[in-house]
Parts: C-alpha cells; sequence; structure tokens
C-alpha cells in the first residue's frame, strides 16, 4: 500500500498554521495564565511537529512531557483499540496539563487519552489538535483547542504520517493517488 504512487497537495500552508498557532497560544495563555507550571503533553509521534512549535510561542512555566498511544500502526484504518506504548515520565496529580494532538479522526485516541489522564486527577487538564476531522467522529469528544476544522482528506506532513512517511513536510497536505 505504501508503495503505491501518491501526490501531496498543499491543503494548510506553513505559514497559516503558524498565524493559528499564535492565536491559539494567546488564548491558552490567557486560560493557564495563573499556572505555576503547565504540563505539556505530546502525543508521539504525529504531535511532536506541533508540540514543538506550540510551546515556543506559550509565554507560560511550562514542562514537557511525552506519552505514546497508536491506534493505526501502519494502516490507513483506526483500530479503535488504543495502545499506550509509553507513558508519562512525570505525575500529574493536582497539576495543570494540556495534551497536543495532531489530529482528532474518530476521537478514539484523544478520548482514551484524556479519560486516562483524568483517572490520575490533574488539577486542571485541557486538550489542544492542530487538526479536526468531525465527520470521521465514533466517539463523542471534542478537544478544547482545535486549529483547523477539515474535510474527510488524508492528510498528511507537520508530523503526520502515510505509513511513517511524509511527517517531516512543513506543511499539511492531502494526499491524492492517481
Ligand atoms: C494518528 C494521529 C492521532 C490519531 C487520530 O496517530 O496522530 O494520534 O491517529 O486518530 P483517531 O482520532 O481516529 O484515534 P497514529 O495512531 O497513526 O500514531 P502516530 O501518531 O505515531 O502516527
Ligand atoms: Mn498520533
Ligand atoms: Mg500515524
Amino acid at each position: 500500500m505504501s508503495e503505491q504512487p501518491y501526490v501531496i497537495d498543499v491543503m494548510i500552508s506553513a505559514k497559516a498554521i503558524a498565524a493559528r498557532i499564535e492565536e491559539l497560544c494567546e488564548e491558552i495563555t490567557g486560560e493557564f495564565g495563573d499556572t505555576d507550571k503547565l504540563v505539556v503533553v505530546g502525543l508521539l509521534r504525529g504531535s511532536f511537529v506541533f508540540i514543538a512549535d506550540l510551546v515556543r510561542e506559550l509565554d507560560l512555566p511550562i514542562e514537557v512531557d511525552f506519552l505514546e498511544a497508536s491506534s493505526y500502526g501502519d494502516g490507513m484504518e483506526s483500530s479503535r483499540e488504543v495502545r499506550i506504548l509509553k507513558d508519562l515520565r512525570g505525575a500529574i496529580e493536582g497539576r495543570d496539563v494540556l495534551v497536543v494532538e495532531d489530529i482528532v479522526d474518530t476521537g478514539h485516541t484523544l478520548n482514551h487519552v484524556i479519560s486516562l489522564l483524568n483517572s490520575r486527577k490533574p488539577a486542571r487538564l485541557k486538550s489542544i489538535a492542530l487538526l479536526d476531522k468531525p465527520s470521521r467522529r465514533e466517539v463523542d469528544f471534542r478537544a478544547d483547542w482545535i486549529g483547523f476544522e477539515i474535510p474527510d482528506e488524508f492528510v498528511v506532513g507537520y508530523g503526520i504520517d502515510f505509513a511513517q512517511r511524509n511527517r517531516n513536510l512543513p506543511h499539511i497536505g492531502k494526499v491524492r493517488f492517481n
């Protein structure tokens, strides 16, 4: 499948992403302005580019941690079964936490992660996703902040992969099969 030829059209430019991140960071800074320290949690692997840009725009005292959850593997179809492959390094009880995700598709991944982290009794727990595909949702979940709502297209780049490829594209691209 990954050998099938495809082209990538630009869907959201690097410049548009940067501008949106500035807006989002103003809102997040407002929400967490009184925090002693915000734990920013990136969901590996897809969020690694977004979290890197996001934390550099956040004017708050922060810590960074990562959690790896995988539902897609190398396929195009959600397994609906979210596996925690790597847990947080730090405890989050009583802490302010922001979970950073690249995309919410069926919603299983972020929904599962938020329930898991909520059970650890953080003081405040919020989530942000760069992209949201509401038309694909299978569970009732919405991130607190969303960068862009997109139609049901297969997207890559800015951290998002197609069979582990194209994560290093600086923009969000739309995969088109020939
Ligand atoms: C992708 C994406 C989200 C999740 C969204 O991750 O990065 O984490 O799927 O899909 P959902 O809303 O249907 O659960 P993937 O499992 O492919 O792992 P990756 O981040 O390592 O690419
Ligand atoms: Mn992911
Ligand atoms: Mg993936």
